[in-house]
């Protein structure tokens, strides 16, 4: 097992900060009473291969992470602190949960190299970019490029758009495991005939694992004035990413992956030159400024004429998931403290052991060869006349969990898997296959 230093989790289950020292939040005098500051700590030191987080967990070897993660103590700690909140208090609950959006996305910050300003939370992937894609700026006849291949949540919210602003989209061809070449002149030919307002990509893609070449796009798009629009659900949690450093200008991710959070939670991150430019379409209640005021302040204040907030959290104009909200905070903690690129070594020093013993035993991998263009998910084809289905089902019967998209076996290890499960994959594997 590949230890990394040891660090202490305490997950405190405290009022914000504003609410211990007892402040005006949300309409309420907030100070912590009896039972308003009600710690529940989870204190342990956690290492990269160590389960102790999700000791409830069934499968002895769980590779599922590109799918769902199972829910890890902080999880479960954080939702029923929340949970519990609002069991005793009600609408009073939100003046201590409200705030710690903000510590959400201060953490979705310093995952993704962003000011915590330029996130807006939301409840989906899919659902930031079906946002976003209502709110850019089109022109009649402007070109969408999606690359073939991609998950359809980073398809449907661009044809929705194409259908309402008239707007053309097309494929450009599928990454390749080994060669870049075809897509980056695909993409350069289509940039280079005009018209292309934006060019949608995931960072790394769903099925085959492979990294997108994120530096050759963006340097195609400034070339040509197009945008970058990047789904990074597979990629936040498990694989060093820097908005900032890359220069991209959209970004979404979502919880219930590699973030070991729960399903219903994501964000949105929109470089701010962008946000500038984004029409408002989706607008609700709370995308006004001040919008709460008429709802804790005297009489006089309800107006429908609050300017929308200029910044890109207009996106957050709803009541929203506060559970999956906690859950991601929680779950974010022992992820920053680990540290992605430690966190991306250890599922990469796992994936490796893994894919030599797939190669001995004759089976394909589309795992990429370069270091660059590789993820958290090792894929394999299943060996004919076997279907991924039979495999994946066979592998659960020997307690391990991996997943089939589209037709291939997925296996997408994370910081809780230990190096000493590979010869049990590996022997299991041998059992099936030797049927
Ligand atoms: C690349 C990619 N994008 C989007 C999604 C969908 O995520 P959500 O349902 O959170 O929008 C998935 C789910 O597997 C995915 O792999």
């Amino acid at each position: 097992m590949i230890r990394s230093k040891p660090w202490a989790l305490v997950y405190r289950g405290q009022a914000h900060v504003a609410a211990r020292r007892g402040s005006f939040v949300f309409g309420f005098w907030m100070r912590p009473g009896p039972r308003g500051c009600k710690k529940c700590t989870v204190s342990l030191s956690i290492a990269l291969g160590d389960k102790r987080l999700i000791s409830r967990l069934e499968a002895q070897a769980y590779l599922g992470y590109a799918a769902i993660a199972p829910v890890t103590e902080c999880v479960s700690l954080a939702v029923r602190e929340l949970l519990d909140d609002y069991a005793r208090l009600g609408n009073l609950a939100l003046a201590k949960w409200l705030p710690r959006r903000e510590v959400l996305r201060q953490r979705l910050g310093q995952l993704i190299g962003a000011d915590s300003a330029h996130i807006a939370l939301c409840t989906s992937a899919t659902r930031g970019l079906t946002d976003l894609a209502l709110c850019l700026p089109w022109r009649p006849d402007d070109g969408v490029l999606v690359g073939d291949g991609e998950f359809p949540g980073n398809v449907s919210p661009w044809q929705n758009v194409a259908q309402l602003f008239a707007l053309r989209v097309d494929f450009l061809p599928k990454l390749r495991t080994r060669d870049d070449d075809e897509f980056l002149s695909a993409l350069e030919a289509r940039l280079r005939a005009g018209r292309v307002r934006l060019v949608a990509l995931s960072a790394v893609q769903f099925q085959t694992g492979i990294r997108a070449p994120i530096e050759a796009v963006i340097r195609l798009c400034r070339a040509y004035g197009a945008e970058l629009a990047v789904d990074a659900i597979q990629a936040c949690g498990v694989v060093p990413l820097d908005v900032v450093a890359l220069d991209i200008d959209y970004l979404v991710g979502g919880a219930h992956k590699w973030l070991m959070a729960l399903e219903g939670a994501g964000f949105l991150y929109v470089k701010p030159e962008c946000t500038r430019k984004l029409v408002p379409r989706t607008a609700g209640w709370l995308s006004h400024e001040e919008g709460l005021r008429f709802l804790f302040e005297g009489p006089g204040m309800l107006r429908y004429d609050r300017p929308i907030k200029s910044g890109i959290q207009f996106m957050e104009g709803t009541s929203a998931n506060g559970v999956g909200y906690a859950a991601l905070e929680a779950a974010l903690e022992p992820i920053l403290r680990l540290g992605v690129p430690a966190i991306f070594s250890h599922v990469g020093a796992y994936l490796d052991a893994l894919e030599a013993g797939l190669l001995a035993r004759g089976l394909t991998s589309v795992r990429p060869s370069q270091a660059s263009r590789r993820s958290g998910i090792l894929s394999f084809q299943p060996p004919m006349p076997r279907t991924a289905a039979e495999l994946v089902s066979a592998l659960r019967e020997q307690g391990i969990i991996a997943t089939m998209p589209d037709g291939v076996v997925r296996l997408a290890p994370h910081f809780p898997n230990g190096l000493d499960e590979v010869p049990c994959v590996l022997a299991a594997l041998d059992i099936i296959l030797g049927d």
